[in-house]
């Protein structure tokens, strides 16, 4: 057994990051420990964490139901590897496939990785044709592998990475006159998210949406979705696309034909996952992809506990309502401090300055209590647990009006 020295002896998170993590991130605090919206800092500082580490703290921190579950499953069967069945894996993708329509799950452990095996479908899916090119979206996100890099809308991910992976097209975002003037015979799919949330919040438009599926019908193109952030009822709605769609006429038709999903699935534990509609269900065939840890009892179990706390507790209904509030105050502020736009629905809010960049306004939120995220185009992120109360947004409104 080891014994944890005291704290006080301990060397600070920040020396030890500076000699022995290597620097590819901006950090900020050092985070000690965590309750529902709140987190406190080696310092014993407290913060309303409104950030959910970025988009995944569906449940805030140190939900009872998921340390529950993390100590029973943990107890039970951990990790078994894809040459076995689990019960936990066939349960969670019925549930997710009840949730967004017929078709089959892939689990994996990512975002990135989700968005891989979408690229990967285009690239198998298309094989036969030929076709293999993907049209993703100026200022979209992917991920940090070099597929998803490749696939991103945002040059400065890029920089030093080339040769980059072939057969991405990346056209502006909301334009569908630009995709279909993309299309080559080599065209296999189209790839967008409903938010675009690393790129400062843009949602799609319902006319946007409902081109894309008829293009991609008409021209026999695969339309795929990056759901890792706006997904996983962060709208208010299962699907963002289905919070855009909900009142134009023919959205409740609207399915892309697969979708990537990670961040809020696990609340906190790793994992990723893709929905694939009817008929591409079955493109990956024995051996074709695959993943070690993807679909782990314990990642699953959790995954299980979190939809059922999200339906239980009516989450959905509460972080539309909590967003309306959100939005609703920081409209009320946008006229006298500095905030130009808000933009997004729900646990994903963006409001973008007139002439500050995002991070440090982000900062400054941090030394008055609230934690946020910075996006690209000078816009904060707030990404709140879905279980947020009115009374936090109140709270994290008035810090925001008092340190701008
Ligand atoms: C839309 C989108 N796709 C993919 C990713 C990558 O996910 P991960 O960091 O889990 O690989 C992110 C991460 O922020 C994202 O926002």
């Amino acid at each position: 057994m080891t014994t944890q020295p005291p704290l006080h002896s301990v060397p600070r998170a920040e020396d030890l990051y500076a000699k022995f993590v290597v620097p590819s991130a901006n950090r900020g605090l050092t985070l000690v420990r965590g309750q529902g919206a709140r987190v406190w800092d080696d310092q014993g500082r407290t913060y309303l964490d409104l950030g959910g580490g970025v988009a995944v703290n569906s449940l805030g921190h140190a939900h009872p139901a998921i340390t529950d579950t993390l100590a029973r499953q943990s107890a039970t069967l951990i990790h078994s590897s894809n040459l076995y069945y689990n019960p936990w894996q066939g349960e969670l993708a019925r549930r997710l496939v009840g949730l967004t329509g017929a078709g089959k799950m892939f689990f994996c452990n990512s975002g990135a990785e989700a968005n891989e095996a979408l690229i990967k479908l285009a690239r198998k899916w298309g094989h036969a044709s030929g076709r293999y090119e993907v049209i993703t979206a100026t200022n979209s996100f992917h991920g940090r592998t070099m597929a998803t890099l490749s696939a991103t809308g945002q040059d400065k991910i890029k920089v030093g990475f080339d040769p980059l992976v072939p057969g991405f097209v990346t056209v502006p975002y909301n334009d569908l006159a630009a995709v279909e003037a993309a299309i080559t015979p080599k065209t296999a799919a189209i790839l967008v998210e409903g938010i675009q949330g690393e790129g400062g919040v843009y949602v799609a438009t319902p006319e946007y949406l409902l081109g894309l599926r008829k293009l991609a019908d008409d021209r026999n193109l695969l339309l795929l979705m990056d759901a890792v952030q706006c997904g996983y009822f962060r709208t208010g709605q299962w699907q963002s696309f289905q919070r855009i769609l909900e009142t134009t006429p023919g959205g409740d038709a609207f399915r892309p034909d697969a979708i990537a999903m990670a961040k809020s699935l696990g609340a906190g534990f790793p994992m990723g996952a893709v929905w694939f509609r009817e008929p591409y269900q079955d493109v990956f065939g024995p051996g074709t992809h695959g993943t070690t840890y993807g679909g782990s009892p314990l990642a699953c179990a959790v995954a299980l506990t979190v939809l059922d706390v999200l339906e239980r507790e009516n989450l959905a209904e509460n972080i539309r309502a909590r967003g309306d509030e959100l939005i609703a105050g920081l409209n009320k502020l946008a006229g006298t401090r500095g905030i130009a736009a808000v933009r997004g629905f729900g646990g994903l809010v963006g409001f973008q300055m007139k002439d500050e960049e995002a991070a440090p306004v982000v900062a400054r939120l941090t030394q008055a209590g609230l934690l946020l995220v910075p996006a690209a185009n000078r816009t904060v992120r707030v990404l709140s647990p879905l279980n947020v109360t009115a009374d936090e947004i109140a709270e994290a409104l008035a810090i925001i009006e008092s340190a701008l």
